[in-house]
């Protein structure tokens, strides 16, 4: 039963618009760029079009290869209070590496936001994963203590969220005269947890309202809704879950598949990939390395240097690659596996969503998986 973003049986985001390349490994030249209007132009479509949220990705650095995807990127808080100020009712998250922001500027921030939108803030966690990224910070991410790490910060932010005001001596944080004002215009803005393997998916359990995962295939993510639903149960929650797809969507399969095929077969950047999976192997926490759930399962085979068709497309990012009526097909699937609905990807936001708003959502409309606006 989703819990946020009003009564769509199947919920969309927007994924990735604040960074270059968004989210494909491609060298294709009509790659996002992140170009600040088109990132505006975007998030104001998707906003009239009833999208429920936009979510970008905390980045610091690039991926190198080809086309350095990542390589520009702009600031998750900031964008998010400007985009707020530009739109009428889409959500909108930030997203967070615990590790290099504190819980009581995150409180603040997030309530910025959540005031500018009137109700509209959301905080994605992220506990890292590219050692390159956090030594420009002077921070190591510890792969075995991250999400307990990540807990603790929680705990605190959602005390400072309820208005209290308190020291913490934790494992992790000694902090004293804890305290915001003023508090969010929600009672609680939601908390998604980005995150895929075991690990991330016990630490979901305890921290969010929402878990944002891979998708590497449909008995994986039905793995990990069933798996996530009675986790999340010992601790009185229930997480909505969200995976991430990439839109390739035109009038036949078949342009679709010649679509996909140029930019994630022919100018798929094999070199950031390779770079991801190094950067990521290291990465691994030691119950990951040893893991038996299928989400672990599907990190271990990410970082391996496997042959794999549509190279571009980014490790746990699902393609849905097809028609209109393909598209409202496998989302009705996904709908009926229990997931609450997905971040959306495109080569190129801007020249690829308004074929897909027109085309798929009155479809999904028709099929009882969205209302009208
Ligand atoms: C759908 C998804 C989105 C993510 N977004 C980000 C992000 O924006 N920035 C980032 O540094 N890490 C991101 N991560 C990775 C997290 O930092 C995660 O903690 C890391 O991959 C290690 O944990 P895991 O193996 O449980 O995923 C994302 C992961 C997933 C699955």
């Amino acid at each position: 039963m989703a819990i946020y973003f009003g009564e769509n049986r199947f919920k969309f985001g927007v994924f990735g618009l604040n960074c270059a390349g968004g989210m494909t490994l491609s060298s294709a030249a009509e790659r996002w760029r992140a170009e600040w209007d088109d990132i505006v132009a975007v998030a104001k479509i998707a906003d009239q079009a009833g999208i429920e949220f936009l979510l970008p990705i905390a980045k610091w650095k690039g991926l190198g290869g080809d086309a350095d995807m990542w390589g520009r990127s702009f600031e998750t808080f900031t964008q998010a209070a400007a985009l707020g100020a530009m739109t009428q009712r889409i959500g909108l998250f930030v997203t967070a590496h615990v590790s290099l922001l504190t819980a009581a500027f995150v409180a603040k921030a997030i309530t910025t936001i959540d005031h500018v939108t009137h109700g509209r803030a959301g905080l994605n966690i992220v506990c890292g994963w590219n050692p390159d990224e956090f030594d420009m910070h002077g921070v190591t991410v510890d792969p075995d203590t991250r999400y307990a790490r990540g807990l603790e910060w929680y705990k605190i932010y959602q005390r400072l969220l309820k208005g209290e005001s308190f020291d913490c001596y934790g494992e992790y944080y000694t902090l004293r005269g804890l305290v915001t004002d003023p508090l969010p215009v929600q009672r609680a803005p939601p908390v998604m947890s980005a995150a895929q393997s075991g690990d991330g998916q016990t630490f979901a359990a305890q921290a969010s309202d929402i878990l944002f995962t891979s998708m590497h295939s449909v008995d994986q993510v039905r793995d990990t809704v069933l798996r996530q639903r009675a986790l999340s149960a010992r601790y009185n929650r229930s997480p909505d879950i969200y995976v991430q797809t990439q839109i390739v969507c035109k009038p036949s399969r078949k342009e679709a598949e010649d679509w996909i095929h140029y930019y994630a077969e022919e100018k798929a950047d094999q070199e950031a990939l390779a770079y991801f999976r190094r950067q990521k192997a290291v990465t691994l926490s030691k119950s990951t390395r040893e893991g038996t759930s299928e989400a672990d399962k599907a990190v271990l085979a990410s970082v391996q240097p496997t042959e794999r068709k549509y190279a571009g497309i980014f490790p746990g990012m699902y393609p849905l690659v097809g028609s209109p009526d393909d598209l409202v097909e496998e989302f009705r699937k996904l709908e009926a596996i229990g997931v609450a609905g997905s971040a959306l990807v495109f080569l190129n936001y801007l020249q690829e969503m308004p074929y897909f708003l027109q085309e798929v959502i009155p479809r999904m409309e028709r099929a009882g998986l969205r209302r009208p606006i």
